[in-house]
């Protein structure tokens, strides 16, 4: 019997899920809008928009749709699950309530307090002039984040430059722009502000029922524009997976002191969390800290970490949507994978490219690499044309790092167009240094 599932989001994560859901037969792959890589792979509903929950909802009635599984944040955030499932349809993600552990940085820290999971210090304004006074007599460096949804975009973290007063400065300037300039609305109304910790970043996402939890594989997500981890923070330039430096013994110190009492503590305050569910990471000297929740899978980790996921997908997400995870092992394997992001040369500053004819994606996959869409879509003929800054996801898979990062740029050099670009230096170093790096 063919299982309809349905995906919802048009990024390269959305298409790694689609891959990954595909590679069971039995399974009949829907994606909502989806874009001009996944409507090879699976059947596109472009009219059908992430954030329009009527028209999702018409589409599963339509079809029949097992399961839906959403990636982008916005509508989980906007309460997806609760508007489908009330109207009998079955989602893997988390509630709105349960949503709010990305959807509000403010609700986060509050909760990570709460249930004391080791966060970085932190204060929270809605008077900007309040803000900046604690920002200038502060001794020790600082981050400020928006309380809500800013795509990314966000959060300020202190430069190391040797005036200390400038550097507080252009943090009091980003809290102002958020808080009196509104340049995200109501999302920089109120602001966190918080100790910058020193360490290495690692993306350690979950699923789970609620109750039981299966991890992916540690991922490093490079976020910097350019090589040497340079420039303007981008959505992603690369990743690789497994990390390194993420030991068993940390792994096991983060299930225990980060995701269990996560999971133990939303469901204690009537907040069950079924989904994926993302921990931005910091470890550190002091051991690992939760930076941020995002309440999907990452991107581009997802490019990474599914394909290093050999159980079947379908079935882990079908178990976890009826709280049926226990007993459940999801085989991972021991391989490496890296994935090298395309984008545009203008990218992130400018509004990307559309219509640019692209060639050579059939070359990419020949040279073993994986692509994952981005920002693509068809035209009418048939070919594929840019549709946004970032366009693709090219991942290799290898039995190391070395190999897996010459598959990826085998590939991803195959892929052409005008105004491409990417970063040379993803895997470069795969963390060997120690966990709190060397600065
Ligand atoms: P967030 O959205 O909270 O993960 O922040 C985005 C990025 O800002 C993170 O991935 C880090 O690179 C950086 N960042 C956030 N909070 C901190 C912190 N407390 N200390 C150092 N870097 C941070
Ligand atoms: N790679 C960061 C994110 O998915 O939010």
């Amino acid at each position: 019997m063919s299982r309809k599932i349905l995906v919802v989001g048009n990024g390269a994560r959305e298409h790694a899920l689609v891959w990954a859901l595909t590679k069971n037969s039995g399974n009949e792959v829907h994606c909502a809008p989806g874009n001009g890589g996944i409507c090879e792979v699976a059947v596109c509903h472009r009219e059908v928009k992430a954030n329009y929950f009527p028209a999702i909802l018409a589409l599963c009635k339509k079809l029949g749709v097992d399961l839906v599984v959403v990636g982008p944040e916005e509508p989980l955030v906007n309460g997806v699950t609760d508007f489908l499932s009330a109207n009998g349809v079955a989602v893997f993600g988390p509630t709105k309530a349960a949503a709010r552990l990305e959807g509000s940085k403010v609700s986060a820290k509050q909760f990570m307090e709460r249930s004391l999971i080791p966060t970085p210090e932190w204060c929270y304004f809605r008077s900007f002039r309040r803000a900046a006074a604690y920002i200038r007599g502060h001794k020790g460096q600082l981050v400020v984040k928006a309380d809500g949804l800013c795509g990314g975009k966000g959060v300020t973290v202190e430069k190391e430059i040797g005036d200390k007063k400038k550097s507080k400065e252009a943090l009091v300037a980003a809290a102002k722009e958020l808080m009196v300039g509104k340049r995200f609305g109501a999302a920089g109304e109120s602001i966190v502000v918080e100790e910058k910790l020193v360490g290495k970043e690692c993306s350690f996402v979950v699923q789970t029922d609620g109750t039981n939890v299966m991890p992916l594989k540690p991922a490093t997500d490079y976020k910097r524009r350019y090589d040497g981890d340079d420039g303007p923070n981008t959505g992603g330039m690369g990743c690789y997976a497994p990390v390194p430096r993420f030991t068993p013994d940390i792994e096991e110190e983060v299930m225990e002191r980060i995701v269990m009492p996560t999971i133990r503590g939303m469901a204690a305050e009537g907040n069950t969390y079924r989904g994926f569910l993302y921990f931005g990471l910091m470890l550190t000297r002091k051991g690992p800290f939760v930076l941020e929740y995002n309440v999907r899978p990452g991107d581009p980790e997802t490019s990474v970490q599914l394909p290093l996921l050999k159980s079947d997908l379908s079935e882990l997400l079908f178990a976890g949507v009826n709280g049926g995870l226990a007993g459940v092992k999801a085989e991972l394997s021991d391989e490496a994978a890296v994935c090298v992001v395309v984008v545009t040369e203008n990218y992130p500053d400018k509004g990307g490219s559309s219509g640019e004819h692209i060639t050579g994606i059939d070359y990419a996959k020949e040279c073993g690499a994986l692509v994952f869409h981005a920002g693509t879509a068809k035209t009418p003929l048939g070919s594929t044309v840019t549709a946004g800054g970032r366009i693709f996801n090219v991942v290799g898979v290898g039995d190391n790092f070395s190999d897996a990062r010459d598959v990826a740029y085998r590939g991803t050099m195959k892929i052409k167009f005008g105004t491409s670009d990417y970063r040379r230096d993803i895997a470069l170093e795969p963390a060997f240094s120690p966990p709190w790096g060397t600065r």
